[in-house]
């Protein structure tokens, strides 16, 4: 197939400042003609998401999401938060998979690293729950908050997922034991289903304020949804910003865009014409530990949408450089069935440099005056280059600063990708079907009503 040009990123994308693909480095492992055979069942799926016309279509809200959120929503967000963050200086935020990455993610990369041992300040400190089952988890939350003033904010489509569930009830009991059945509901925000289920038929009772997930956003597809923005609001950043990095995104990968200037389209056509070679195993690296849970969120959206019928690429992570020390043996010299996407943040907000010392004993003055961005940066570019001449093709993602907008870039292009890549596979990305086989052992050997005929098979087993 003829190239119609010489390079795959067009000019506009190359214009782009604060966001750059860059996969030149992929280049000794596939050619760019492998990558352009995929350029027109790309531009295809981009079509079906749009047309809403492919597989799990009735899960296809996402897409135009960051443009057609109203002020009125935005704005009963904001208002929402402000009201609860004027009464208490903690709020548990409840969820697990989707209904929790999205929120927890955002505040791990804008939060300060150290915030946890300041006091609350102007906005609330958000914690989290329901993400897990342990009780020494629980145990401390709650020994925590014994004296302090918090609200619950409750996230859960279906209402019945145990794990929220189990967490909510005890917060829940804490907050009413500690403030009065009464005052606890204004301080507990449910955000679920618009009619169905276990929390919408509970916040209807105790007449909680609440919001809806829409019934066209799944669950890891849901952080432009109050499930991300009102946590997001609440700890005070601008949902705004949030809002409009992702609606930036959503206007240059539609069907307008062409597949030399669609990020998103070039990053799911690269990663599927690896996967055809054998790279079945894809390393999300950043060389900025607030990006550590963006991985977490990266990899339930791919691992979750790609992962069925026996396909798929292993969506993993590290951060380096501290997993240079690890995993960066196995990755330069391991088995060759990996390839890496790095997101790298160009700018840093703070301004260190290394100092110079007569001694020298650590023989350091040869980066003396250097700034620490300076030394990582060579370290990530060392890596890259390292990592290419051990056999790992490199995909990387820059953005100049880890802000609000550039957050809601990077999801949608990610949210973007992830449904193209799953079209690609020919497999439905929007549903979750494995997720199940877990739930059903764990209800059996809890003896949950209704599943007796399960525990008597289950226990047979044991
Ligand atoms: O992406 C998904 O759909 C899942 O990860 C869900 O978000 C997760 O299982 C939590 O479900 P729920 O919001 O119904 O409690």
């Amino acid at each position: 197939m003829p190239l119609q040009s010489d390079f795959l990123i067009n000019n506009f994308l190359k214009r782009m400042k604060n966001f750059k693909l860059d996969i030149s480095k992929v280049y000794d492992f596939i050619s760019k003609e492998e990558i352009f055979s995929i350029k027109n069942e790309a531009e295809k799926q981009v079509k079906s998401l749009h047309n809403k016309s492919g597989e799990g279509n009735d899960f296809l809200g996402w897409v135009d999401l960051p443009s057609q959120i109203s002020e009125n929503e935005i704005q009963e967000i904001e208002n929402v938060a402000k009201g609860l963050a004027k009464k208490v200086d903690y709020v548990i935020v409840i969820g697990i998979g989707g209904s929790y990455l999205g929120a927890k993610f955002f505040l791990e990369a804008m939060s300060s690293s150290f915030e946890w041992l300041e006091q609350a300040g102007k906005y609330p400190r958000v914690l989290f729950a329901g993400q897990n089952i342990v009780e020494d988890y629980l145990g401390e939350l709650t020994e925590l908050l014994k004296d302090k003033k918090f609200g619950i904010v409750v996230i859960s489509k279906s209402g019945t997922t145990t794990e929220p569930a189990v967490a909510f009830r005890i917060l829940k009991k804490q907050l009413e034991s500690q403030v009065g059945k009464e005052n606890a509901k204004e301080l507990i925000i449910a955000i679920t289903d618009a009619k169905k289920g276990a929390l919408r038929e509970l916040s209807n009772i105790e007449a909680y304020q609440s919001f809806i997930i829409p019934d066209d956003a799944g669950g890891r597809y849901s952080v432009l949804t109050p499930v991300g923005l009102l946590p997001i609001a609440i700890a005070g950043y601008s949902i705004r910003e949030f809002i409009n990095g992702a609606k930036q995104m959503e206007s240059i990968s539609g069907t307008d865009t062409i597949f030399e200037d669609n990020p998103a389209a070039i990053y799911a056509a690269t990663r599927h014409a690896l996967y055809k070679k054998g790279k079945k195993i894809e390393i999300l690296a950043n060389f900025n530990d607030k990006l550590v849970y963006f991985s977490e969120w990266w990899k339930q959206l791919f691992g979750e949408s790609e992962g069925k019928e026996n396909k798929g690429i292993f969506p993993a992570s590290v951060y380096f450089t501290a997993d240079l020390h690890s995993m960066g043996q196995y990755i330069q010299e391991g088995e060759r069935h990996i390839f890496e996407t790095v997101i790298s943040v160009s700018g840093s907000d703070k301004k260190i440099q290394i100092p110079s010392d007569e001694g020298n004993l650590d023989q350091l003055n040869y980066i003396a005056n250097k700034r620490i961005s300076d030394v990582n940066s060579m370290a990530e570019l060392g890596t890259m280059l390292a990592h290419v001449d051990g056999g790992v093709p490199n995909i990387r993602i820059e953005i100049d600063a880890i802000n609000e907008y550039n957050l809601g870039q990077l999801v949608y292009f990610f949210e973007k990708a992830c449904g193209i890549s799953g079209y690609l596979l020919n497999i439905n990305p929007f549903n979750q079907p494995g997720v199940e086989a877990y739930k059903k052992n764990m209800f059996a050997l809890l003896e949950k009503p209704g599943f007796e005929k399960e525990t008597e098979e289950i226990k047979k087993r044991l």
